[in-house]
């Protein structure tokens, strides 16, 4: 794939695709306890690609702050609404949906997985989702309960963003956070990071 140019958070415009070699990755997190996880997976993708992070409320209670890269940029739901003040102003998620090559969800919840299958869009996370270009990779991984996992709503959620051509990286069966064992802990770090790394290699063109 080629990768996009954009503009930055400041509304200027960014390096073109021919001056960079690097991909895009837009990494988001929602609120399960796998969202521990997010540094390790922020470090794995700063390794290879420009990262930029978003985070929903609920994640933060999950994400060490001091665990993230150092320089990583991590935008909330208040940098939304803090970085608009005027007619004119970007609108954060359109210039992040517009920044990115690829969207990464990992952790993916079981409520922001079903709002992104009903098209709701009431937070950050969602909005750059509900403004995505299905051109682009979206990945998602979700975590949760094997009793949230085997509800009968997440097939259905599923079976909707696989229509839009989300691609998932499913969860796995083991000892969970709660102390369950069943399905639907999150896909190991390394397996999401190769997983979207190969992807993004196999469609690369020479830049
Ligand atoms: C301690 C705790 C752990 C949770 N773990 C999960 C989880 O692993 N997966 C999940 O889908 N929801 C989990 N939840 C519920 C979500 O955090 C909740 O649905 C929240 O509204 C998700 O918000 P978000 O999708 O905007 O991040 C957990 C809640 C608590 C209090």
């Amino acid at each position: 794939m080629a990768f996009a140019e954009s503009v930055n958070s400041e509304n200027e415009p960014m390096q073109g695709v021919t001056a960079r070699n690097k991909p895009r990755i837009l990494l988001a997190a929602s609120g399960s306890v796998a969202a521990i996880k997010f540094g390790s997976l922020c470090h794995s993708f700063c390794e290879w690609a420009e990262v930029r992070a978003v985070v929903t409320k609920s994640s933060m209670h999950f994400i060490d702050k001091t665990s993230l890269p150092r320089d990583i940029i991590l935008y909330t739901d208040e940098d939304e609404w803090s970085s608009w003040k005027k007619i004119g102003d970007g609108v954060l998620h359109i210039e992040l949906r517009k920044w990115a090559d690829v969207m990464v969800i990992a952790p993916l919840s079981a409520n922001t997985l079903a709002k992104i299958a009903g098209g709701l869009c009431d937070n950050l996370l969602t909005c750059v989702v509900r403004a995505w270009d299905f051109d682009k990779p979206l990945f998602v991984a979700p975590a949760m309960n094997t009793f949230m996992w085997n509800n009968p709503f997440t097939a259905q959620h599923l079976n909707s963003i696989n229509s839009l051509g989300i691609s998932l990286i499913p969860p796995t069966t083991k000892r969970l956070a709660c102390g369950d064992y069943g399905n639907g802990a999150m896909a190991e770090p390394s397996l999401i990071y190769s997983t979207v790394m190969l992807h993004v290699n196999s469609r690369s063109q020479p830049l």
